[in-house]
């Protein structure tokens, strides 16, 4: 495919066909992942390939709580999870809102499930002393993840980075024996996909890219330089 095709189209699967995805793929599709950039070229990235039935179940358990709460912040017009607006659903709305099927089901049914952890003795972390919620860290690994969904789709898979489980962090490193500083970064579905998305839903770059500064006029296509 085309890479500006690729970048198009790779979707989010989160439903697969039965057709297995053997390690020899897999080994192909995390051998070209690896050329990802990360800080310091530290590459703090750590696999655990998972289809082990109980391990998966785990995994889902794992989901569950933080699935409910951002369903129910949905349900109120919230951006879940956010970390600047404090949520105004309380602990009795989330525990009686069901976890969506489709952010479980995935790490049951998918062919193989990829947790990829972040060695955080190894990733430089630079925003760690700033009072707000750490991004930096992740930036070292979610490339990697990335480039894991584009080898995929180039062999014919899908998959999606997930990241509910991680709010139960400790869970799932107790359920795959991960030490302390090893971070769980995303859960990763991949299988065939069991149908195609090819038109993603995205904003316009003028909705988001602005000249100098915050605020300043949206980049336009065709403006002389
Ligand atoms: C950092 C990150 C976290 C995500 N977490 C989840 C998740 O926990 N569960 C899930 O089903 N999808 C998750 N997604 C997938 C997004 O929902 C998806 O990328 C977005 O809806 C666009 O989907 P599309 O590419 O199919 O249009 C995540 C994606 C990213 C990049």
């Amino acid at each position: 495919m085309e890479l500006y095709d690729v970048m198009r189209t790779t979707f989010s699967a989160r439903e697969f066909t039965d057709d297995p995805l053997p390690d020899e793929v897999l080994f192909r599709i995390l051998d070209r992942a690896r050329f990802a950039p990360s800080g310091g070229n530290r590459q703090g990235w750590r696999v655990i390939v998972v289809r082990d039935a109980r391990t998966r179940e785990g995994l889902a358990a794992a989901t569950v709580p933080a699935a409910k709460r951002y369903a129910a912040q949905v349900q109120v017009g919230e951006s879940p999870w956010n970390t600047i607006d404090r949520t105004k659903v309380d602990a009795a709305t989330i525990a009686r809102t069901p976890a969506p099927a489709r952010l479980i089901e995935p790490v049951l049914k998918a062919p193989v499930v990829l947790v990829i952890g972040v060695d955080l003795k190894v990733v430089a972390s630079m925003d760690s002393e700033l009072e707000r919620v750490g991004v930096i860290s992740g930036a070292s690994i979610y490339p990697f993840a990335w480039n894991i969904l584009l080898a995929a789709r180039h062999e014919g898979y899908g998959g999606t980075i997930t990241t509910l489980a991680t709010a139960q962090e400790p869970a799932v490193q107790a359920l795959l024996g991960l030490p302390p500083h090893v971070a769980v970064a995303a859960v990763m579905p991949l299988g065939r996909p069991a149908k195609a998305i090819t038109r993603l839903r995205r904003k316009p770059v003028e909705e988001f890219a602005m000249l100098e500064r915050w605020g300043g006029p949206p980049l336009q296509a065709g403006r002389p330089a």
